[in-house]
């Protein structure tokens, strides 16, 4: 496994890649915006991130006055170290008094949060299930991991997972755990071309108390 690099692109555009795969850059960050949107809009105040990245779907988190905490799990210190010393922006993120870094992989740290602990789950950790940038993130979206993830949720709690392309794999393990889940194609301009990325979301429903 080698670590991750920036790389800045002749036009000023700056690139992260992790373990020798592109991961994302600075240009086109609608769909990981769009992840962070996705679990606002259904109301998740308390949210665990997989993957720091180029830091965008945790900046839109913090852009909503009513998120209270976001927990990120970062496998690579050296992009937190990164931002913290300005090589990348996010240095005001990492202050946020709502966000705590944990520099693990994010299997071991959602498998060491309480049960019902998180309104939300959020996994960008690689280009999606057939697109790794680590052999070991295959469990990731797993029927076991989906589990521990569902486990960790609140009642009405939700796991989104950002995805390069369709997995049918994925939305059945979904499925199989989750009594909701929703597929949505999120547009995306890529070289002057039209193309689209996806976000899945499997959601716990909610519980129904006595006389309801
Ligand atoms: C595509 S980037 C995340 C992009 C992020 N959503 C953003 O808005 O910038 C993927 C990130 O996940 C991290 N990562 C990869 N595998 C991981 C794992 N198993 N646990 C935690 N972080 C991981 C990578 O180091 C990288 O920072």
């Amino acid at each position: 496994m080698t670590g991750p690099i920036l790389r800045r692109r002749d036009n000023g555009a700056t690139e992260l890649r992790v373990n020798g795969v592109f991961v994302m850059d600075d240009r086109e960050t609608s769909s990981e915006r769009r992840l962070a949107r996705a679990v606002i809009d259904l109301g998740a105040r308390d949210i665990l991130v997989g993957g720091l990245g180029l830091g965008f779907t945790v900046r839109e988190l913090l852009a909503a006055s009513d998120v209270r905490r976001v927990l990120v799990a970062e496998l690579h210190p050296e992009i937190v170290g990164w931002m913290r010393d300005g090589t990348i922006p996010g240095a005001d993120l990492l202050a946020d008094p709502r966000v705590e870094v944990v520099l693990d992989d994010v299997r071991r740290v959602v498998a060491d949060q309480a049960p019902g602990s998180h309104d939300a789950i959020v996994l960008d950790v690689d280009n999606g299930p057939d697109f790794l940038v680590h052999d070991a993130n295959a469990e990731v979206y797993g029927p076991s991991f989906v589990a521990v993830c569902a486990e960790r949720l609140r009642p009405g709690g939700h796991l989104c997972v950002w995805s390069m392309a369709r997995s049918s794999t994925l939305r059945a393990g979904l499925e199989a755990t989750f009594d909701l889940v929703d597929e949505a194609r999120v547009p995306v301009r890529l070289q002057g071309r039209d193309e689209h990325y996806w976000i899945l979301t499997g959601s716990r429903p909610r519980r129904v108390g006595a006389g309801d």
